[in-house]
């Protein structure tokens, strides 16, 4: 049910341009780095770049589970893309903020800006000066 409703709610937007993989999330993200093409009945074949605009973390709570999370993903977002951790103060436990935290300790160089907002913590990266100077030199 709940998977029907989800496609129902995107298929207006997909066109080809969205889509989804339903697995495990780390296993997900093998298999999205395997293969730049997601396909599926409902929405089709769809060709990604491999570089993630905006990536949203928001699966099993534990610490061990969003680390994973985080292990397997965030290396995939773009400079300048970003990364939301939802439910990052959690009224049930401290997993999402502890994992944030030592995501954005470790990650300091790479990360222009972070916010908290609406219960999430936004991360931005930074720019990545090497494109930045190849754009310039074009
Ligand atoms: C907090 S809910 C959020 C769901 C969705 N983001 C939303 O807002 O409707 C977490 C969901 O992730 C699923 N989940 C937990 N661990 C997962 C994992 N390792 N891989 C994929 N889904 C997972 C749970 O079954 C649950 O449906």
């Amino acid at each position: 049910m709940a998977l029907t409703v989800f496609q129902l709610n995107l298929l207006p937007y997909a066109h080809g341009a969205v889509n989804y993989l339903r697995l495990p999330s780390v296993e997900a993200a093998a298999e999205y780095r395997r293969s730049r093409v997601v396909a599926n009945p409902v929405f089709g074949k769809t060709h990604y770049t491999g570089r993630i605009a905006v990536l949203h973390i928001d699966g099993n709570h534990s610490y061990e589970n969003v680390s994973a999370d985080i292990a397997a993903w965030a290396s995939l977002v773009q400079p300048s893309g970003w990364i939301v951790i939802d439910d990052y103060l959690w009224p049930y436990g401290d997993g999402p903020k502890q994992a944030a935290n030592e995501f954005l300790f470790n990650s300091q160089p790479k990360v222009e800006c972070a916010f908290f907002m609406g219960g999430a913590l936004f991360i931005k990266l930074k720019q990545d000066p090497v494109h930045d100077d190849l754009r310039l030199t074009v």
